[in-house]
This record gives structure tokens, sequence and C-alpha cells, in this order.
């Protein structure tokens, strides 16, 4: 398995009931940022993200459509979920979907393993299961329906009724793994983050675990159990598994799999309990190693309630992304929210940002000093001179902002790290204001003054431009060929950030890396 230089990172897979939102760009965009960061500081990085396609929930929105699951199913992939990559700019290294044929070996090989060795009986299941959730519920998890459900149990969370089961199911021996899942969350207290998650979680599983049901025989839309077929796997079993058969367990190749495993995953608070406790349970019955962390971040909640498409509250990425790039939607969410805790989305928020943050900030401070590498050295970057205590203080801080900034992606803080990064762009900002370039540059005898600070400058402009490149990769990318460095900022080194000494010549910006907004999108939404 792996050691501590590889980071091999993933998000959920998506279900493909309906298309994207902005809360499962959301995601797709954390899991980026850090596998981007990661890649520059030079670690063996694997991103993996995909789609969840069997279960009831799209069999049903399939049948409702008059078609089969998987032409449904192919058809939002190609319409909607690989798309929304390009949309907010991702770059994973695979996409994988649970009717590959790779995942269907791979889980049928886990499975007759787990049967093998004892792990999965046959039994007798009776209880509720939510269809929205696609999970088995405990009495406590329902609540008295309103309305058209008067008088019926429903679903807390999708306030829809819940199908009551009584069928002959198989079921996986999960309370066996009660003390070793508690043993694991004490031992590696940082296995799932943040704090909150992990509280919620330990509680869970103290209450003791039962055993799973994992088998459904009432419908065929699923990988059938490969000792009984008659019976489709239960979905999240089937879910889980995409993150080890991606890399090739179960098939005669899996040198990806002895690499990279055990991954990282970033997954919505809601469905942390499912990677920290099922899946785990699932890895340790199979005597596999767990996952190295299960980070569960927060919601984005628009008018204060859970952004959903079935509440109407669902905000399509490209709507965003239209108005202002994807750029701005990447920097926008991990920077405004912390990593971990819900945060409300609403459109002034992200105008405000992007025009003093985004524009005034970064955008100016980067055509400011192209401009006047440009007007007084016609673009040829000068020599420095000897360096004042004020030039001294922003390289200083260029190099303790790299450093912080890398251990804040260390700690899952993408927030931090940009804030950050935020107080070089101040800094740099103010450096020119109170060094007045253009008050030098009336001056022939503060020529060599203007040469430095413009210098000074510049190196720091670098600084940033390369430690928010995975947050932006675009308009990084086009400062960076401006600035004359060659080749792609991508292949930076980030932890080395503040030792750019700037290029031989600049090339003037065509443009603003950041456009001003013509026009306002449309604000019903938030
Ligand atoms: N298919 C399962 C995951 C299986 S992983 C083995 C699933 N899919 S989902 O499409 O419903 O959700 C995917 C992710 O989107 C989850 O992490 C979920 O938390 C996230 N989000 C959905 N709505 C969200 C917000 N409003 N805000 C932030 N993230 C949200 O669950």
């Amino acid at each position: 398995m792996s050691d501590g230089s590889s980071f091999s990172i993933t998000t959920p897979i998506f279900y493909v009931n309906d298309v994207p939102h902005i809360g499962h760009a959301y995601t797709e965009v954390a899991a980026d940022v850090l596998a981007r960061w990661h890649r520059q500081r030079g670690d063996d990085t694997w991103l993996l993200t995909g789609t969840d396609e069997h279960g009831q929930k799209i069999l049903r929105t399939a049948s409702a459509n008059d078609v089969t699951p998987k032409e449904w199913a192919d058809r939002l992939v190609t319409d909607a979920w690989k798309p929304l990559l390009d949309t907010v700019d991702i770059a994973n290294d695979d996409f994988i979907r649970t009717t590959d044929e790779r995942h269907e070996r791979g889980v049928t090989a886990f499975l007759q393993k787990l049967y093998d060795d004892g792990f999965i009986y046959a039994g007798e299941f009776e209880g509720f299961y939510c269809v929205g959730c696609e999970e088995y519920k405990q009495p406590s998890d329902l609540v008295a329906g309103t309305g058209a459900y008067e008088g019926q149990q429903v679903c807390a969370i999708h306030s829809i009724p819940v199908e009551v089961l009584a069928e002959r199911n198989y079921f996986f021996r999960m309370s066996d793994f009660e003390q070793r899942l508690l043993d694991l969350y004490e031992s590696n207290p940082e296995f799932i983050q943040p704090e909150s998650v992990r509280n919620e979680i330990v509680s869970f599983v103290k209450q003791g675990l039962r055993d799973l049901s994992i088998s459904r025989s009432s419908f065929d839309w699923g990988i059938q159990i490969p000792w009984d077929h008659d019976h489709v796997l239960y979905v999240w079993f089937d879910a889980l598994l995409n993150y080890v058969t991606a890399l090739g367990y179960g098939s005669d190749d899996d040198e990806a799999f002895q690499r990279l495993w055990p991954s990282v995953h970033i997954v919505g608070k809601d469905i942390a309990r499912f990677h920290a406790v099922i899946w785990p349970a699932m890895l340790m019955a199979a005597g596999l190693p767990v996952p190295k962390r299960v980070f569960g971040h927060g919601w984005l909640l628009v008018g204060g309630e859970k952004m959903s498409k079935s509440k109407l509250t669902g905000i399509a990425p490209s709507e965003i992304t239209d108005t202002f790039g994807s750029d701005a939607f990447r920097y926008y969410f991990l920077r405004a929210i912390t990593f971990g805790q819900d945060g409300n989305f609403s459109w002034e928020d992200i105008s405000a940002r992007y025009q003093a943050e985004l524009a005034n900030g970064f955008g100016n401070l980067a055509s400011r000093i192209v401009a006047m590498i440009g007007r007084y050295f016609d673009g040829v970057v000068p020599a420095a001179g000897a360096p004042t205590d004020a030039d001294a203080a922003i390289d200083a801080l260029a190099k303790s902002v790299t450093e912080r900034a890398d251990a804040a992606v260390g700690d899952f803080a993408p927030h931090d790290a940009i804030a950050t990064v935020w107080e070089l762009v101040d800094a740099l900002n103010g450096y020119i204001t109170e060094q007045e370039p253009w008050a030098l540059a009336k001056d022939d005898a503060k020529r060599e003054r203007l040469a430095t600070v413009l210098v000074t400058a510049l190196r720091g402009l670098g600084t940033v431009a390369v430690l928010v490149s995975p947050v932006m990769p675009k308009a990084t990318q086009k400062l960076w060929a401006s600035i004359g460095a060659g080749g792609s900022i991508a292949e930076q080194r980030i932890d080395r950030a503040w030792e750019w000494q700037g290029a031989a010549q600049v090339v003037p910006l065509e443009s603003g890396l950041f456009p001003r907004i013509e026009q306002q999108p449309e604000q019903g939404a938030a």
C-alpha cells in the first residue's frame, strides 16, 4: 500500500436521477483544489470522481421518463455529469460509473470473498426504507406526514412516505465490527473530520450497530448477488466499493490499488456515516486497509435551508459560471465557507467578493505591476538594487505565507490557505501604495529604487499566482504567461512558491484577470 507521499482523494459518486446543482459542484471543487495543491507539491496524486447509477431512485426516474435505467444513466452522464467537470474545471484522473464492467467485476469478487469468509448470511428483514435516501430507517428516523401524506410516516429528510419492507434478504455482519470501529476512531482521531461529524458518528456507533441488509429481490436494477441471482446488491454497498474498484481491486491489474489505496474521502456531512461506519466495516471484513480519512463538509444553504432540487432551491453551477467564470466560482465557495461548516450562498455575497477580492484585490495588483514594468522598463524586468526593510518584509511574508498556506491545505482547511495568501495580496497592494513607483519614475536618480520596488512586487505577485493556481487555474495561467514565466503554472512547486525570482520580460495582460461584470444574473433564487 501507499506511503505518505501519495495523495489519493475521492468525491462521492453522484446519483444520476437528476442534474447537478451547486452543492454537488462544491464537493467536486473542494476535492479538486486539494488534489491540485498536492499535485503541485510533488505528491503522487489521484483524484477520482464518478456516478452512482443503480438503485430504486434511478429506476423510478427512468421508468417515469419511459426509458431503461441504463439509457437514463447514459444520458445524464453524457449531458449533465461529465459536462459539470468542465463547467467548474475539475482535473480528475478517473471517472467511474457503477455500471462499468470493471466496477461490477470488482464488486462481485468482493462480495464472494465476504460470503466465503462467513460475513454474509440470509435472513428475514422487516422495516422501513426511504428511496430518497436509499437507506433503511429506524422508527426514530421517521416523522408524521402532513398535507397529502397526513396519517403516514414519512422520512424526516425527504418528507415522503417510507416503504414498509418484509423480505428475505442477505445481511452483512456489521455488528461484529462495532468495537473495532470504536477502537479505530479512538486510536486515529483524525479518521473522521471535522470534530462535529466525528462526535456524531462515535455516539451513533456507541448506541450499537445492527447487521445491515445488503440485498433486494423486488427489483433488478443493480449488481446481482453472485451466489443468488434473484437478488441485487443494496445500492450503498455497491457504491462505496467504487473507491477500490476504480483502482483495480478485483482485477488482474491492481497496481494502482497497491500504490494509491487507502484514499481520503471528501463527502457531504449527510453521507459521512456511510463512509465512516459501513465502509470501514466492509473493508475490515475483507482484510483491507480502511480509508486514510473521511472529511464531511457542510451544506450550501440558500435562504438558510439546505439547497436541493427537490425543494426547488437548486441552482445550476452554470448559472454562476456563465456570469463570473469558473475561477471565481471555485474561489468564492472555498474562500467564503469554512471547510466543514455550512455556508449560505447569495448572489450579493459572490458579487461583492468578486469585486473586492478578485477584481480590485488580485486582478488590479497584477495589472498594475505588469503595466508599470511595461511603461517604465519597456517590459524588460530590471535588475533589483539593495533591498530596504520594506522589500525584505515582502520577501519574508511571501515565505511565511507559502509555509502557512501549505500547512493549512495539509490540515484540510483550504479557506484558511486562501485567506493566508490574501495577506500577501493585501501587503503587496499596500507596498505599492507606500512606495509610489509612479513618483519614483519621475526622478531619473531614483531609477534603481524604482527597479527594486517593481521587481520585489513582481516576485510577490509570482508567489501569489503559484499559490492560488489550484484554486483559479485559468486566471493564474494567463498571469503566468504575462509575467514572463514559461510553461504551465501547474508545474510549479507550490511549497516553494516564494522562491520564484521573476523572469526576464513581462508581456502586457490583454484584458484584466477578472473582467467587470456588466450584467447581474437573475436573483430570484437567493
Ligand atoms: N450517491 C451518493 C453517494 C455515494 S458515495 C459512495 C449520494 N449522491 S448525491 O448525488 O445525492 O450527493 C452527492 C454529494 O453531494 C454528497 O456529498 C452530498 O452531501 C452533496 N450535496 C448535496 N446537496 C448539497 C448541498 N446543498 N450542499 C453541499 N453538498 C451537498 O449521496
